[in-house]
């Protein structure tokens, strides 16, 4: 078993450190918010992932997990340190490695001679090189080796996509600390791809891209789909069951969010660019994810007549996806506060909605009942796809709206059961 610092303990970081844990490695796991820390040692996570709380607590009770303030003292007898600080998006859409830099430069006179540090944050194609460079600018040893080793968690489902994942992922220029890395993972049953650091940062690009371009396929499918009187429900199973082709990721709504596939797309444009590509179909993926919030905002405002001003809107999730409390770059986020920008009186529910902050969705009234947004709304636009919106009484929602008319921006509500009840009900490519 293995002693690893993991630094950054935010949705990555503190999975990782969790799951290691739970592999039998001694795993100091630093912040450097101390009040986050002082919370994380008594067993309390400050983010809504499943299983993760009891894998926490679990490595706190077994000594196996501990948590500190700052990298310096995580790292100290460290064989492994996994960098898992924040890389967002710089102004011209390139990650920001700023954080990454301060970390290495800050231990990498810390570390002992074999150690070896671990990128799982995304970073650009190129900076397993950089941070070589960085070790050995702030004097460590010339041993310390650098591997890159992404991670493909999807937030809600994290834990389980860390210990029973698709493929582990090595990247390093020396196949003996490759080896090393991998021995991490021995009790995992996953096929191990190694290969060079560059190779392996790219993978995760171009599988977060690929995915991006799956979603952004399927709601051009679902624009023509409106148009022409197709389900593309059924387009999407029908083809989903070509194993070339997949059923994962084929599901129309307002457009991807949240704080990877947005922002890796921005960054490998950036990359194509700077090596002077034009990434035109990357383009084309961004740019239909955006008229995809416009498609939902144009739904709502078709439904009431063409204008929204002054109606009252009822909105159903916030997030970026269901089953997170996660609100970065959030296309239900966007499409409520544009409404509301448009004149709309717009009140939203989300199973989170205790968790937000008033004002943080401007213009839009945040509520903490179901049904008490839809009272007196003329739409209700479903945006988000928890899966406790489809067990509420549709009968008593009905009820109590000026008129019973949905936006189903997800397909996740039964289109025939609503308007058997008396919904007008409008989905997304059907
Ligand atoms: C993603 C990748 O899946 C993961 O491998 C990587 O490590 C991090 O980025 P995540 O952002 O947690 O994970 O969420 P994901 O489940 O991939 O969804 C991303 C966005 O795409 C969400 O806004 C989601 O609603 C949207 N989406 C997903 C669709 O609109 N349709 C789909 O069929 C699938």
């Amino acid at each position: 078993m293995s002693r690893v610092a993991v630094v950054g303990t935010g949705y990555v970081g503190l999975t990782t450190a969790a799951c290691l844990a739970r592999l039998g490695h001694d795993v100091v796991a630093a912040d450097l918010d101390a009040e986050k820390v002082a919370r994380l040692r008594k067993g309390e996570i400050p983010i809504l992932e499943e299983r993760l709380p009891a894998l926490v607590a679990e490595g706190l009770e077994e000594k196996r997990l501990q948590f500190v303030v700052g990298a310096a003292e995580a790292v100290r007898d460290a064989e492994f340190v996994f960098l898992c600080v924040q890389t967002p998006q710089g102004e011209s859409g390139e990650a920001d490695l700023s954080a990454v830099e301060a970390v290495v430069r800050e231990v990498g006179p810390l570390l002992a001679p074999d150690a070896v540090v671990v990128t799982k944050s995304t970073v650009p194609v190129g900076t397993a090189k950089r941070i070589a460079r960085w070790l050995s600018e702030a004097g460590a040893a010339h041993e310390v080796g650098v591997a890159s080793n992404p991670e493909f968690l999807r937030e809600g489902t994290a834990v389980r996509d860390f210990l029973e994942p698709t493929r582990i992922v090595i990247g390093c220029e020396d196949t003996a600390v490759a080896v090393r890395v991998s021995d991490l993972y021995r009790d995992v049953p996953a096929p191990l791809v190694v290969t060079d650091a560059a190779s392996a940062e790219m993978i995760k690009y171009a599988s977060n891209v690929f995915l991006a371009t799956k979603i952004s396929y399927i709601n051009s499918i679902a624009v023509i789909c409106e148009a022409v009187n197709a389900d593309v429900k059924d387009v999407a199973l029908g083809m989903g069951y070509d194993p070339r082709i997949g059923r994962d990721f084929l599901n129309p709504g307002p457009g991807f969010g949240g704080s990877c596939l947005p922002k890796d797309s921005a960054a490998l444009l950036k990359t194509a660019a700077g090596i002077g590509y034009d990434f035109e179909l990357l383009r084309g993926v961004i740019e239909v994810n955006a008229r995809q919030r416009d498609h939902v905002v144009g739904k709502v405002r078709t439904a009431l007549g063409g204008d929204v001003r002054g109606r009252k809107i009822a909105v159903w999730g916030l997030t970026y996806k269901a089953n997170t409390d996660d609100l970065r770059d959030s296309p239900a986020l966007e499409i409520a506060a544009r409404l509301a920008e448009e004149g709309g009186d717009v009140h939203a529910y989300d199973p989170i909605s205790g968790e937000i902050a008033g004002g943080q969705v401007p213009g839009v009234v945040i509520a903490d009942d179901p049904y008490t947004v839809c009272e007196d709304a003329e739409v209700l636009a479903l945006l988000t796809e928890w899966d406790t919106f489809r067990w509420l009484d549709f009968r008593s929602v009905a009820a109590s709206m000026a008129t019973p008319r949905i936006v189903d921006a997800r397909n996740l509500l039964d289109g025939v059961e609503l308007r058997h009840l008396g919904f007008d009900y409008r989905g997304i490519g059907r």
